[in-house]
């Protein structure tokens, strides 16, 4: 699709400037918020809000808030988002400012990551406890089931298994299952609930969401529950577990609807209040699924968090990714 030149010059007008550029350069590795934007910067909060917006007038990049956060990342598809790709294409890979941002981006997402696995670390042998803390569970539970279908299932894949709650209750209808952490400790905690519900065929591996190793199309389901809230890069996670589903299976995502208990980012490490609908969806059919199923369950008590289940299901006629 082409555009009306006074649009194609905006946007070049939009991303041609150093700062500008910089910033495009970063979103094109992960959304961000503005605060970490400064931080890679190095500049203060009303200057690089001033190019932010001037990138979201101009269609480069969309503006999301989050509860008290504002998040920002690439236009989606399009003519402008071609451009955009194009213009960060020809950037030398040793380019010296491309460079020293990505070494600040790395220190941004590790400060993340370490702050993350402390609190698991921290929490691994009360994890169900808190997790109880936001809903009634057996209704998510007895809800993840039906969205699963009735199986038996070939092999299950729980990615951020934490201490192993979809493995038991998945895994009875499973001939194998593999839950995949991040964190040692909730790994040692999943071993010995899997051991104790008896089940002998549900293997722990030490892994990251982001790259797991796994090969393609290797599970008939896929789950990642709760889990996404805590991530930088909620869209690469989803391309991640839909490349483990073979034609035929599924993915189930559980988390949270948008929500705007702050609590939850500064006591407990999440990063997102939670997802909607449109956007779920989007990562999952770009990720090569189709058709998206929607489970809402509304908490009991207010103010609460409402559970969401998407299920989608691949293909048996493979669908080539859009990503
Ligand atoms: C809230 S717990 C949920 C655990 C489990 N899915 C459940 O619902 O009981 C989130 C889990 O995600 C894991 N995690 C966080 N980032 C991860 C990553 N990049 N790769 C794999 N696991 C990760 C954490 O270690 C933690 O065990």
């Amino acid at each position: 699709m082409a555009l009306p030149s006074d649009q194609v010059v905006d946007a070049l007008r939009a991303a041609g400037e150093p700062t500008r550029l910089r910033i495009l350069a970063l979103l094109s590795r992960e959304e961000l918020a503005v605060m970490e934007l400064c931080q890679i910067l190095d500049q203060s909060q009303p200057r690089v809000s001033r190019h932010l917006k001037l990138l979201a007038e101009a269609g480069l990049i969309e503006r999301f808030p989050d509860g008290a956060w504002v998040f920002y990342r690439l236009a989606g598809a399009g003519p402008v988002r071609a451009l955009v790709d194009h213009a960060l294409g020809l950037i030398a890979p040793d380019d010296r400012m491309a460079r020293a941002d990505d070494v600040r981006l790395e220190a941004v997402r590790g400060a993340r990551s370490q702050a993350a696995a402390s609190y698991f670390t921290q929490n691994a042998g009360r994890w169900d406890e808190i997790r109880s803390l936001y809903v009634a569970e057996e209704s998510v539970e007895a809800a993840i089931l039906k969205a699963a279908g009735p199986g038996p299932f070939e092999r299950v894949v729980d990615l951020g298994s934490g201490t192993g709650r979809m493995l038991t209750l998945l895994g009875p209808k499973a001939r194998g299952a593999v839950g995949l952490d991040l964190s040692q400790q909730m790994l040692n905690i999943a071993r010995a609930n899997v051991s104790q519900a008896g089940l002998t065929r549900c293997e722990l591996r030490h892994g990251d969401i982001f790259a797991t190793e796994l090969p393609d199309a290797s599970a008939d389901l896929v789950v990642v529950h709760q889990v996404l809230h805590y991530l930088g890069d909620p869209p690469a996670a989803v391309r991640e577990a839909s490349r483990l589903v073979a034609p035929g299976g599924r993915l189930l995502i559980i988390d949270f609807a948008p929500h705007s208990l702050e609590f939850l980012r500064e006591q407990h490490q999440h990063r997102r209040l939670g997802f909607n609908d449109n956007e779920m969806e989007h990562w999952l059919l770009n990720a090569g699924l189709g058709k998206v199923k929607i489970a809402t369950l509304p908490p009991a008590t207010q103010p609460g968090l409402t559970v969401k289940i998407w299920c989608a299901e691949r293909g048996r006629d493979p669908v080539r990714s859009a990503a």
